[in-house]
């Protein structure tokens, strides 16, 4: 398995490219099972979890194109063969399930694996198949498969989810837009990836309102045909890149970074003494005086302050001059950054869903191990501040989320390698 090196840097100047959204082309992606006409989308990340996504949706029969060095993905599922999502593709991505609705609302049937646990927690989709069932699916749970059917297809109905999930809301949105009749999510997700979504969903003839608020309405229709749509920037590669300069000082220039995807990230960014301006190319990120301030946090759903941006706040703050207060309120498990933050000398005491964050000087540079995908690119964060040298383990982690890290974070002066595994 690779590894990164990471050199405690002084300030980044310079600029970096955001890329299309892995979370709002995981779920587009899916899309395409939804029409027999092609559906092609520009702006797509280069990831492992998107060709994990690419195998998902050829193994269903449908045809995933990668064309312009993976930027464009042009996909049809004119001729699809297979209706089950084998558990040993769904069990490496969760999003597989996103296949569930789609493939109801267009075939009546779908046999998916359930996608186990992972690493940050338990993620069960029980949200995922209440939602189905309203619109008239019958799931019945055999050998950890979810053997999904809609006799006489899918009719509108009322969803009303207990607590806000993006992938729930994402595969009720989906399957509604065939379902006969109308469809009203209330408390649905807010996420720029459901707007990102529905827009993608309209291009196609979808009948939608109130995308980006808690009520989702769907008029369903006969067919959707084909489109083509440009993935929506990522804010979380957006946030994640707004903290080096923060944590190392220096200016650096996000390209095609919006503030309205990130607006309470930038808040509290704000608050611990970072500059955040908007340019013509983007977002310009600068550290007011040599050290950050404590802050508190506590993740919510959007518009709130994002869970996937948690690790990697945490790494600012350990530098911070104070005590912060990290509160995570989405995931039970999404501390298994702070072991390995510690073991560079942070000073973190977790109870719990809640991490206290002591400010140290300076970290240090050590051999750390990533856990997940946020954690692993929260522990580079760190090096790029600690004094010495760190190395990151298990970085297919990274790959998943972030494409070309050593070269964007290269591009504006940070020293760091990706050691190849012998
Ligand atoms: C999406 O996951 C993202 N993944 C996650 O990003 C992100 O952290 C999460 O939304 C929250 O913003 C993708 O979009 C592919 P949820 P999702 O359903 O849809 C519980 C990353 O790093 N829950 O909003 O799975 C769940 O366990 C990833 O890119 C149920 O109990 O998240 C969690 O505690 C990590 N039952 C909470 O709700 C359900 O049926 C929110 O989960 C569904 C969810």
């Amino acid at each position: 398995m690779d590894s990164i090196l990471v050199s405690g840097n002084g300030p980044l100047h310079g600029r970096i490219p955001i890329a299309g959204a892995k979370n709002a082309c995981l779920t587009l992606m899916p899309a395409t099972l939804l029409s027999d006409e092609p559906l092609t989308l520009t702006n797509a990340p280069r990831l492992s979890d998107i060709r994990t996504m690419t195998d998902l949706l050829a193994s269903l029969g449908a045809e995933v194109q990668s064309l312009q060095d993976g930027k464009v993905l042009a996909m049809s599922s004119h001729d699809l063969n297979n209706h089950t999502a084998h558990y040993d593709i769904v069990r490496k991505m969760r999003a597989s399930i996103l296949v569930l609705g789609p493939m109801l609302a267009r075939h009546g049937r779908a046999v998916v694996s359930l996608p186990g646990g992972c690493a940050i927690g338990a993620r069960p989709v029980d949200l995922h198949l209440r939602a189905l069932e309203a619109l008239g699916a019958v799931m019945d749970l055999k050998d950890g498969y979810v053997h999904a059917t809609a006799p006489g297809g899918l009719r509108g109905g009322a969803v009303d989810f207990p607590f806000v999930s993006v992938g729930a809301t994402e595969n009720a949105l989906m399957a509604a837009t065939l379902a006969r009749g109308t469809t009203v999510l209330k408390n649905a997700a807010r996420e720029p990836e459901i707007v990102d979504l529905a827009r993608c969903l309209r291009r196609m003839g979808a009948q939608i309102e109130g995308e980006g608020t808690n009520v989702i309405t769907v008029q369903g229709v006969e067919r959707l045909a084909g489109a083509t749509h440009p993935v929506v920037s990522d804010r979380i590669e957006l946030g994640t890149y707004m903290l080096a300069p923060a944590i190392c000082g220096g200016e650096v220039e996000l390209l095609g970074g919006r503030k309205d995807l990130v607006g309470a990230f930038c808040d509290k960014l704000d608050e611990a003494g970072i500059d955040v301006s908007e340019t013509p190319d983007g977002l310009k990120v600068a550290r007011r005086g040599d050290r950050v301030r404590a802050v508190n946090v506590h993740t919510e759903p959007f518009p709130g302050f994002p869970t996937d941006l948690q690790a990697q706040m945490m790494a600012l703050l350990c530098t911070a001059q104070g005590v912060s207060v990290l509160e995570e309120r989405i995931f039970e498990n999404r501390f298994m950054h702070a072991p390995e933050l510690m073991r560079m000398g942070a000073q973190i005491e977790v109870h719990g869903g809640t991490a206290t964050v002591t400010g140290v000087d300076r970290l240090k540079g050590a051999p750390v191990m990533a856990t997940d995908l946020r954690a692993s690119v929260s522990l580079i964060l760190a090096g790029l501040a600690a004094e010495g040298e760190t190395v990151v383990s298990r970085v297919y982690h990274l790959d998943r989320g972030y494409e070309h890290v050593v070269r964007k974070l290269r591009g504006v002066g940070a020293r760091i390698e990706r050691i190849r595994a012998r």
